[in-house]
């Protein structure tokens, strides 16, 4: 295992571009949700700091919270600024027209997610949705999901998720809907087991499960619930095919944690930005091991999607 250290990228670069351009060196492009503003903050400034590309994630729920044509100029505005490659997904998309209304605003690609419906209906709903917003932005990039990895990025009592999708529904699934790249259910889960928060547990994935997916899906893939995941299987599912990874609850832990230390830290202080500041920057820390992590290239490398 090595780090890449090349940065090519920069804000004129597409995430498509982008995407390739990680594939063929072996890394993973990191996707990070974010529900306010100091969390957007605490990922920018990641990316600032490793001058690394970043996908920033809003599901439905967080998009209602932030806004969503509010998110968009805010996104905008950090890539313009900083140059950097720093991309925007709808996360989670359940239906037609909150991916339009996505792709309309300027998001850079939505996860159009029917994945609770049957295969040959969430088949139907993202072939839809994908014709949809491809009208609206050719260039957006648009991910389908199957598998059942259970829902939300919170602290479960118990494990969550059905049966893991398997090569021939891949292929099907993409060749069916015209998705640019495919979340399948390869072990992964959403959220974390306390055990997972105190770092007593990890979670594993089916790494042989992902290369046969990646071949017989052939397009980019993308691991959902990646928060607790184990360090090497990783590395190992980036090198097996796994082109995003998306990670919420660990930041939502560090939000968490952080915002409770610095409250305590003086009951007096009211000032927003003197309390929030150091929960920009405990957020950034997970953001940035992340990141550096999903560029350290495995030595079982293999071929790429162009
Ligand atoms: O779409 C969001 C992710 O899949 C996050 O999952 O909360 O387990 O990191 P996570
Ligand atoms: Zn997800």
């Amino acid at each position: 295992m090595m780090a890449t250290g090349t940065h090519k990228s920069t804000s004129k670069d597409t995430l498509r571009q982008v995407l390739a351009r990680l594939e063929r060196e072996g890394a993973g492009l990191g996707h990070f949700n974010v529900a306010d503003h100091v969390l957007l903050k605490a990922v920018v400034a990641a990316a600032a700091d490793t001058k690394l590309p970043v996908l920033i994630g809003a599901s439905e729920g967080e998009r209602e919270f932030f806004g969503v044509r509010q998110l968009t100029a805010l996104v905008k505005s950090e890539r313009e600024e900083s140059d950097l490659p720093i991309f925007l997904n709808a996360d989670h998309t359940h239906s037609l027209a909150k991916a339009i209304e996505a792709a309309k605003a300027g998001f850079d690609a939505v996860t159009i997610d029917f994945s609770g419906l049957p295969f040959e209906e969430n088949v139907a709903r993202t072939k839809e949705t994908v014709q949809a917003i491809k009208a609206i932005n050719p260039a957006i990039l648009a991910e389908g999901e199957i598998g059942d990895i259970g829902t939300g990025s919170e602290i479960k009592e118990t494990a969550q998720g059905g049966q893991l999708s398997t090569p021939e529904e891949a292929r099907q699934f993409v060749e069916a809907t015209g998705i640019d790249n495919l979340a399948p259910a390869v072990g992964n889960m959403h959220g974390m087991l306390k055990s997972m928060v105190q770092g007593k547990a990890k979670k594993h994935l089916d790494l042989e499960r992902i290369a046969q997916i990646k071949q017989a899906a052939g397009v980019f893939l993308t691991l959902h619930g990646g928060s607790g995941t184990d360090d090497e299987h990783f590395r190992k599912a980036i090198a097996a095919g796994i082109n995003i990874i998306h990670i919420n609850t660990e930041l939502r832990v560090a939000w968490r944690e952080s915002l409770d230390k610095s409250l305590a830290r003086d009951s007096n202080e009211v000032v927003p930005y003197k309390i929030l500041r150091p929960v920009v920057d405990s957020v950034k820390q997970v953001v940035r091991a992340r990141l550096r992590l999903f560029q350290s290239v495995s030595s079982d490398a293999v071929g790429t999607v162009a």
